[in-house]
């Protein structure tokens, strides 16, 4: 078969300048199209990537958490130098991670956008998505913790703005050297 690739996420939102502006500020999108109801904006050489319909009779879902829908979608850095660097600047800008996790194939750090919808930042903890997709199948690691490891991020910021080594420090967040307290809530029921 002709597979074809994932190309754009379209979001339902009452919220639309509020939503373009924090996805501005943390992905850096610009916006293509937008009219009252709509806006199209992307971060890369596609016409579009993350888009919004803001229609009448919509409206939010108190019990977001627990109903089916997506959880989050994820956007990756070509380095982990380049995640941590993108952290401290939205930490500055007043966007702090919702949650942060080691998960053996990538560090990924989650932010809630305005409607509570998950954005994943994240770096390939192999640089090269062969070997991490290779390790997602086969290591036992992975199959006994999917999740991963939680980390705290400015910790971690820290530890490798005083030496980076990105081998090292990920072995010690792994070990649970970084974990946060308390342990935060993953946007999942329970
Ligand atoms: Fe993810």
């Amino acid at each position: 078969m002709i597979k074809p690739a994932l190309h754009h996420v379209t979001f339902k939102t009452t919220r639309l300048s509020e939503m373009i502006e924090w996805y501005k500020l943390v992905i850096g999108v610009d916006v293509m199209f937008q009219n009252d109801v709509a806006a199209w904006t992307t971060n890369d050489a596609a016409n579009h990537r993350i888009a919004f319909l803001a229609v009448p009779g919509l409206s939010d879902d108190p019990q977001k958490i627990s109903h089916n829908g997506m959880h989050h979608c994820a956007f990756e850095y070509e380095s982990f130098a380049d995640l941590m660097e993108s952290y401290d600047r939205l930490r500055k800008a007043g966007v702090e991670p919702a949650f942060t996790l080691d998960h053996g194939l990538t560090i990924s750090i989650y932010y809630r956008d305005p409607e509570g919808n998950y954005v994943e930042l994240q770096s390939d903890c192999f640089s090269d998505w062969k070997k991490s997709g290779e390790w997602m199948r086969t290591s036992p690691a992975f199959a006994a913790n999917p999740i991963g490891v939680f980390f705290d991020p400015a910790r971690v910021y820290d530890a490798f703005k005083a030496n980076p080594d990105f081998a090292t420090l990920q072995k010690s967040i792994r070990a649970g050297d970084y974990l946060p307290t308390p342990i935060p809530n993953i946007g999942l029921p329970g």
